[in-house]
C-alpha cells in the first residue's frame, strides 16, 4: 500500500494517485565548449525555470503502464521505455529496491523536441510523484542524483528557479536571483533533435563557419542583469550557441526571430537546442498582446505567454 512521505499526508489523492508538475525551461544563456568523449560537450548556460507546466499523475498498479494527453499526444510521445518518465521510474524502483509498479499520466503543455526541456520536466515530476507514492523516502540529494542520470538538463527541471550549470548542463549551482522576467515562447510547428543541432555545430565549426572561440562567452553579465535588470540590459546579453547551427537545420526560424523582435520583444533567442523562438518583454500584459498577435500573424502554431522563475518539480497540491 503506498503512504505519504516526502509530500506530507494529503498529497495521495482519494483515489490512491499522486500528480506532481514540472516546469519548462529557458537557457538565457548557453555557451558550448568542446565535445567531449563521452560524446557530451562541456557547456556553461543559464537556465529560468518559466510557467509552462506538465504533470504526471502516478497509481498505484501492478507493473509500469504510461499514458499521455496533451501536447504530443499520439505522436511525438512515446508510451513506452523510450519515455524518460518510464525510465524514471524504472530507475527509481531499483534504486530503491522497491517494484516499479504504477500505472502514470503525463498532461502536457511543454511541446515536445522543442528546446524547452519537456521530457526532462516530465521525467523531474515523475521522481517526485512516485518516491511520495511509493513512499521511498529519498532526498532531494538521491533525485538529483538519479535526475542526472536520465539526462543533463533533468536536475535542473527538479531544481528549478535560475541557475548557472556546468559540466554536460548537469552540475548546478542554484542562483538567488528572484527578479520576474515576462517571456513569450514562439513554437514551431515541428521539432529538432537536440543530437543533431549539436552534431551541425561541431560540423560549421569544423568547416570554420562558426569560431569555437567567438561563441556566447562568460555568463556574469547575463546572471547580473536577470538579477538586477533593466530587462533592456538583459536584452542584449541574451546568447546561445546553438542558435546558429538550429538556424542552419531551419532557415525559418530567422523569421520567427525577427517576428519576436518585430512584434515588440526586447530581445529574442532560440530557447536550448530549438526550434522554440524566446522572446524577453516588459511585463505580463506585453507577453499576452505579443502571443496573441504572433499566432494571428502566423509566425508561430503556438505562443504562450510565460514568466520566470518558478519552481522546480514539485507535488500538487
Ligand atoms: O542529456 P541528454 O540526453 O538530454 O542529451 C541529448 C543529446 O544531446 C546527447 O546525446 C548529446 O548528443 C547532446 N548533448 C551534448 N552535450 C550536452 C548535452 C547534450 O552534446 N552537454
Amino acid at each position: 500500500m503506498p503512504h505519504a512521505t516526502a509530500g506530507g499526508p494529503g498529497r495521495i489523492h482519494g483515489d490512491g494517485s499522486v500528480t506532481a508538475h514540472a516546469p519548462a525551461k529557458i537557457n538565457v544563456h548557453l555557451a558550448v565548449g568542446p565535445l567531449r568523449a563521452d560524446g557530451f560537450h562541456e557547456l556553461t548556460t543559464v537556465y529560468l525555470a518559466v510557467s509552462l507546466l506538465d504533470s504526471v499523475t502516478a497509481w498505484p498498479d501492478d507493473g509500469l503502464s504510461l499514458t499521455v494527453t496533451g501536447e504530443g499526444a499520439g505522436g511525438d510521445v512515446p508510451t513506452d521505455s523510450r519515455n524518460l518518465v518510464w525510465q524514471a521510474a524504472e530507475l527509481l524502483a531499483r534504486h530503491a529496491g522497491v517494484r516499479a509498479d504504477a500505472a502514470l499520466h503525463i498532461d502536457k503543455s511543454i511541446p515536445a523536441a522543442a528546446g524547452l526541456a519537456g521530457g526532462s520536466a516530465d521525467a523531474a515530476a515523475a521522481l517526485v510523484a512516485l518516491d511520495a507514492l511509493w513512499g521511498t523516502r529519498c532526498t532531494r540529494g538521491d533525485l538529483a542524483g538519479l535526475a542526472a542520470r536520465l539526462g543533463s538538463d533533468v536536475p535542473f527541471s527538479l531544481v528549478g528557479g535560475v541557475a548557472l550549470g556546468t559540466g554536460r548542463g548537469e552540475q548546478l549551482s542554484p542562483s538567488l536571483s528572484r527578479r520576474r522576467t515576462d517571456w513569450v515562447l514562439g513554437v514551431a510547428g515541428t521539432g529538432l533533435s537536440t543530437p543533431k543541432v549539436y552534431r551541425e555545430l561541431d560540423r560549421l565549426r569544423a568547416t570554420g563557419q562558426v569560431a569555437a572561440d567567438a561563441g556566447a562567452g562568460q555568463p556574469d553579465d547575463v546572471l547580473t542583469a536577470l538579477r538586477d535588470g533593466p530587462d533592456a540590459t538583459l536584452a542584449g546579453f541574451l546568447a546561445n550557441d546553438l542558435q546558429a547551427p538550429a538556424l542552419e537545420l531551419r532557415p525559418d526560424l530567422r523569421a520567427g526571430l525577427a517576428a519576436m523582435t518585430g512584434a515588440g520583444a526586447l530581445g529574442a533567442l532560440v530557447s536550448g537546442s530549438g526550434p522554440t523562438v524566446a522572446g524577453l518583454v516588459e511585463d505580463a500584459d506585453a507577453a499576452a498582446g505579443t502571443a496573441d498577435a504572433l499566432v494571428a500573424a502566423g509566425a508561430f502554431r503556438l505562443a504562450h505567454a510565460v514568466h520566470g522563475p518558478v519552481p522546480g518539480a514539485r507535488l500538487a497540491g
